[in-house]
């Protein structure tokens, strides 16, 4: 008998040599490669040409593959005036979909050297997109960033006038952390879109729409919104017992379709939220996040529900200057790059129009009946 398998779980719908993840082991590799090593000791310019190509760069590929993805940081005038023309109050990821719509050709034109080059350029105009939302977003005039600069710090120095190297690496490692997580719901619908043979800004408009939700990239802004509800360390355990356990609601930041013990990336974010910690708002937040982590894995923790990456990314970007607004366009920022490259690895590999059934559970056949007869 046909059975519907509920949100896909379970179900593979490509091959892939980009990301392997062991779920019950917590561990998380691009390429082969251990995230925890990538993080230490790359940067996010390296990641994504590892992933794109397939091997870490030697310095002339990586020179070649910088320059030519900073000769992107500059926006096509449209976009930049299209930014400016939304409403301030516009959702960020409103303003992410609407700018990448807009870029897109309609056109259809696959070969893998056009997507190997696409790819630079689509990650020097996100670096123009967001940091010229984020511009936008508290008033500022749009400009285009400084192509003398790395990709991490000049993203860092198009959104603020005072940055730290601290705070680049973070960012730089924020960056790496979200590159890519196999197929999950983001990633699913641009691959859905792309074997339509649409082309790679409408496919990464609708990954867009997938992630805002707070099931899937949205969580870290709501795994945030927590800490500040509890708004005291010492408020936790009623906080917790008193929203999450008597409502029945959700822990946000915790629980993942594939990881059923600690997310990998959850534990680098963890670190880097107590590296970067400065103000006293962010060491109580931080202090709440530990407290609420430690009750939610002694609720939790039997039934394979532990934080995943979102619960201290939050915590991280604030600590970086972004307001919550920005967390989840955050992640989007990166993952564009792990869209493109899902993208490029279907559309070479195994290209096949996505198109599941459904099983129709409705009425047998009606009779119709004219308007004036109902
Ligand atoms: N808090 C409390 N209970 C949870 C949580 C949670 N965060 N997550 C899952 N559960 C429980 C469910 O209530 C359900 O319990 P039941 O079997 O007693 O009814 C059981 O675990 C299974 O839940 P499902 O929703 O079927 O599991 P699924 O694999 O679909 O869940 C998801 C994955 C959506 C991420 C879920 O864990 C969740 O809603 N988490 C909170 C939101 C979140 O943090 N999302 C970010 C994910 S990571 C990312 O996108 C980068």
């Amino acid at each position: 008998m046909d059975t519907v398998n509920l949100g896909l779980e379970d179900v593979f719908i490509k091959y892939t040599k980009l990301t392997y993840i062991d779920g019950n082991k917590g561990i998380l590799r691009y390429r082969g490669y251990d995230v925890n090593d990538l993080v230490k000791n790359c940067t996010f310019e390296e990641v994504s040409y590892l992933m794109i190509y397939g091997e870490l760069p030697n310095s002339g590929q990586l020179k070649s593959f910088v320059d030519d993805l900073r000769d992107h940081y500059k926006l096509p005038e449209h976009v930049l005036d299209l930014i400016a023309a939304l409403p301030r109050e516009s959702d960020t990821l409103t303003m992410m979909e609407t700018a990448f719509a807009s870029m897109s050709s309609g056109d259809y034109k696959w070969n893998q050297e056009d997507d190997r080059k696409q790819a630079a350029k689509i990650m020097g105009e996100d670096l123009g997109i967001i940091s010229n939302i984020y511009r936008h977003k508290i008033g500022l005039e749009l400009k285009n960033p400084d192509r003398k600069y790395g990709y991490a710090e000049a993203f860092l120095r198009n959104c603020f006038d005072n940055i730290t190297q601290e705070k680049i690496d973070a960012m730089n490692s924020a960056l790496i952390i979200y590159i890519d997580h196999e197929v999950p719901a983001s990633t699913t619908t641009a691959l859905v879109a792309s074997s339509t043979l649409s082309d790679m800004y409408s496919c990464i408009t609708a990954a867009i729409a997938a992630l805002k939700g707070p099931l899937h990239g949205g969580a870290a802004e709501a795994a945030y919104h927590q800490l500040i509800e509890i708004g005291k360390p010492e408020n936790v355990e009623n906080w917790f017992n008193e929203n999450i356990l008597k409502n029945n609601k959700r822990l946000m930041g915790f629980g993942h379709r594939v990881y059923k013990t600690y997310d990998p990336r959850m534990k680098i974010f963890k670190g880097i939220a107590e590296k970067l910690v400065e103000t006293e708002e962010q060491k109580k937040n931080l202090e709440i996040a530990k407290n609420l982590e430690e009750m939610g894995v002694k609720t939790y923790g039997s039934k394979g529900i532990y934080p995943n990456t979102d619960y201290y990314s939050g915590l991280v970007f604030n600590e970086i200057g972004f307001p919550i607004y920005m967390f989840t366009t955050l992640f989007g920022f990166s993952r564009v790059l792990g869209w493109v490259a899902h993208i490029s690895e279907y559309v070479e590999e195994e290209e096949r129009l996505i198109r599941p059934r459904a099983i129709y559970t409705g009425f047998d056949k009606r009779d119709f009946i004219p308007l004036a007869d109902r």
